[in-house]
């Protein structure tokens, strides 16, 4: 008995550390290789990856290793490593299942040396240019900054003839306005979508404005005029009149003045340099000049003999400057006087653990959890955070976590982080993940705050009772996982009411992350009472919401061997299934999913719609001789033989095609027109009738035709429907004005004896759009008529 039982402990202790011996297997050999190849980190940012690619594409390349035989593989391999890791799509796949969810050519094509060494990533070194990819794009250039953006492409020469003009205006601008860089090469829909089609384009983009474009001369001095224009600086000329006035009202909002003073002697500070101090410090500190050559006697007054320029603190009293805390500057230069004000400007509130419940429920907060003194979140410039964030009723902080340990370690904060509270207590918050800067930190804290995305811990953690939830496990290291959070926030707001959305920290929450058996990130999971649902699409709010509404109401039976037995086999003899057999890991099942469940939507029940995971169910797939994922097959209804099927053999896997394929195997409902019935039956019946002119020869006809049966069932019992094939009939068609095939046009009964031989023309191949057009005539020929009718009585 003792035996028995300490053998089976050891046996389960065995399974455990087995599973966990296992699960390092796949992280291992799955993950390592390409962030090996390329040395570098799970953690590496776009850029990071690119610099990495760069460097060593420069050594081991080809063209330079002429004399190595395996210097083309070695290059393919680091090629293939970067292309994959570079697409962030590719990349989770890669991290979840390895090499096997891949496409095998990936990275087969690479460029010469000189791309690499001339063309590659030409903006990777400038610490104040960004590229952006499309991730990043709508959340920098809506953050509330300025931001010039160029758009360029790697292989045009003006491109190349601008960038040391760009470099240096991007220096010259920084902290002012943000500097952009795109490479349309790399990122050919974002380029697309913005209506670029020549390069260099550069374009202004401010949040609330339409893009600007610039047409200017590529000068620097251009440039920084062009952009000038859409800082937003307001240098005011004070002087006896308005001096004193100016200052009060400044002061009794908490802001400063920084005057420049210009006498016959010394210098002030020039026109740009005001402007451009204006725009940095917008709404922190008012800025101003003062001619003491006509104010002469104001500029006595304040003991100004030569020109200076000085930061006049709220409150300062000017008779007494020095214990008042007016600073004088030596510098001219924008950048020191603009870090030399930030300093003297208070910093954000501490707020205490004692008001911190109250405060964090009466109103919206960012906040900066230090413990103890922490440097990389005193940066003067975040001192602007409150002025940025001011339109959104946002406040911001920052908590000392060793001033009360106790608050911090109930949110799981054991890290120095930033985090946005949404203004509904403690619990409702959410951590920020991407990089510390003002641009990043203003559009996480706008996006999380009017989102209902919130971090979960144990405590709030989804239980089996509770309303579905969504939650994304995920590492905050890891890229991928940080593109899928504004995506998430986007879905959250529409599936308001419907599904609650959460993110775990595994890194954290190791344990529960374990329990739900999480192996690569970032997974998300639908929780629903007991069931649980993965979700495998693309990172983005409109597939999340599709997979929402999916499950909500599913559109797709998730067969198992039994149901497979007794639904598809056992069909009716007028019931028609179409399977999908797939594996999860395989790229082309993943993309043919939405467009599987897109086609069940469309086709309203006409057809069943099924789906086989063939990784879980091995022994049916084998069994039903399935050779390759996906594979797609339809079980026709009227059969002989319950087992016979047919292949779909067709390139495009897209819902349209996919539903046109289904459809030709259902039982012809519109009826072929010769010209005796349509003059008996269409134009003189008392029926409505909905017709298709078609030719036999014509391409789009045929892929009309099972898209028009559709519309025939679905007009079912209320408007019949009808073919006519124009090459047999030409005079029908002429005499009904038809100029191009296929046409569809309606024929409503109105009363009249004999219908209009022309009938109503319907400008649409869908047939829901066909539908609609049709029943909202009848809807308008109804009321008419029954209108008439009154006027008859
Ligand atoms: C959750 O499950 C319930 C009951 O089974 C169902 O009605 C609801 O649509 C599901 N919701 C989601 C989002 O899956």
């Amino acid at each position: 008995m003792m035996v028995s039982l300490t053998a089976r402990a050891a046996n389960r202790r065995c399974t455990v550390l087995c599973f966990i011996i296992f699960s390092l297997a796949v992280l291992v050999c799955t993950d390592d290789n390409y962030y090996d190849l390329l040395g570098i980190s799970r953690a590496s940012s776009s850029r990071e990856i690119r610099q990495a690619f760069k460097k060593l594409a420069l050594k081991l390349h080809p063209d330079k290793n002429q004399n190595d035989p395996t210097a083309h593989d070695k290059f393919l391999k680091i090629n293939r490593a970067y292309e994959v890791l570079k697409d962030e799509d590719l990349r989770k796949k890669y991290d979840k299942y390895g090499e096997k969810g891949l496409d095998e050519n990936q990275g087969g094509h690479y460029e010469s040396w000189s791309f690499y060494r001339y063309d590659f990533g030409i903006y990777d070194d400038d610490p104040e240019i960004f590229t952006l990819d499309k991730g990043e794009f709508d959340g920098a250039t809506n953050s509330g900054e300025v931001w010039f953006v160029n758009f360029y492409s790697p292989g045009c020469s003006h491109c190349h003839d601008l960038a040391p003009t760009w470099r240096e205006f991007a220096k010259e601008m920084d902290g002012l306005i943000r500097i952009g860089a795109v490479n349309c090469r790399d990122e050919r829909m974002l380029c697309r979508n913005r209506g670029i089609n020549s390069y260099p384009s550069l374009y202004i983009f401010k949040a609330g404005m339409n893009p600007v474009k610039y047409f200017g001369d590529r000068s620097h001095g251009s440039l920084v005029n062009f952009a000038m224009k859409y800082v937003s600086s307001a240098v005011t000329e004070l002087w006896a009149g308005n001096f004193r006035s100016s200052l009060e009202n400044s002061f009794a909002s908490g802001v400063g003045w920084l005057i420049t003073f210009c006498a016959d002697s010394g210098d002030c500070l020039s026109t740009q340099t005001r402007l451009k101090l204006a725009g940095m410090l917008d709404g922190l500190v008012s800025v101003g000049w003062m001619d003491c050559t006509t104010q002469a006697d104001l500029c006595d007054n304040l003991e100004i003999t030569t020109s200076a320029t000085a930061y006049f603190p709220p409150g300062a009293n000017l008779a007494d400057k020095e214990k008042s805390g007016v600073l004088f500057f030596s510098s001219l230069d924008t950048k020191e006087i603009y870090k030399e004000v930030m300093e003297l400007l208070p910093n954000l509130e501490m707020l205490s653990s004692d008001s911190l419940k109250d405060r964090l429920t009466h109103h919206r907060w960012l906040i900066f959890f230090t413990h103890g003194y922490d440097q990389q979140f005193d940066l003067p410039d975040f001192k602007k955070l409150n002025v940025l964030l001011r339109g959104e009723h946002v406040q911001v902080g920052r908590f000392d976590c060793q001033s009360s340990p106790s608050t911090c370690s109930s949110l799981y904060i054991h890290k120095p982080c930033v985090a946005a509270f949404k203004g509904k207590g403690v619990k409702d918050f959410e951590i920020h993940h991407g990089k510390t800067n003002v641009y990043e930190l203003v559009t996480f804290a706008k996006d999380s705050v009017n989102s209902h995305v919130i971090t979960l811990g144990p405590k709030n953690f989804p239980g089996n009772e509770r309303e579905p939830w969504l939650v994304d496990f995920f590492a905050p290291w890891c890229p991928p996982c940080k593109a899928l959070l504004p995506e998430l926030r986007k879905a959250s707001k529409r599936a308001f009411g419907q599904v609650r959305f959460g993110t775990l920290d595994c890194t954290i929450h190791e344990g529960l992350c374990n329990m739900h058996n999480i192996r690569a990130y970032p997974t998300t999971v639908v929780f629903n009472q007991s069931n649980i649902h993965e979700y495998e699409g693309h990172h983005s709010a409109e597939q999340i919401l599709e997979f929402i509404e999916d499950l909500r109401n599913p559109s797709v039976v998730t067969l198992t061997p039994t149901t497979f037995r007794e639904l598809v086999k056992g069909r009716g003899h007028d019931e028609i299934w179409m399977v999908d057999y797939y594996a999860p890991w395989c790229g082309p099942c993943q993309a043919l999913m939405p467009e599987w469940k897109r086609m069940a939507r469309n086709l309203n029940g006409l057809i069943n719609v099924g789906s086989v995971d063939c990784q879980k169910y091995s022994s049916l797939c084998n069994q039903e001789y399935v050779q390759a994922y996906p594979e797609i097959r339809l079980y026709p209804a009227n059969f002989k033989n319950p087992n016979s099927y047919q292949t779909y053999n067709g390139w495009q896997r897209d819902s349209y095609a996919l539903k046109s394929w289904g459809l030709s195997f259902l039982p012809k409902m519109a009826t072929e027109l010769t010209p005796e019935n349509f003059n008996e039956k269409v134009l003189k019946s008392q029926d409505h009738w909905v017709l298709d002119f078609y030719a036999p020869w014509c391409g789009p006809c045929k892929q009309f035709a099972p898209e028009f049966e559709f519309v025939a069932r679905l007009l079912t019992g209320k408007v019949k429907a009808g073919k006519v094939d124009c090459q047999a009939y030409g005079h029908i068609c002429q005499s009904a004005g038809i100029r191009a095939y296929p046409t569809v046009k309606f024929y409503p009964y109105v009363g009249s004896k004999k219908k209009n031989v022309e009938g109503e023309h319907v400008d649409s191949r869908d047939a829901k759009d066909i539908v609609n057009t049709v029943t909202a005539r009848l809807g308008v020929l109804q009321k008419q008529n029954k209108a008439s009718r009154k006027d008859e009585l």
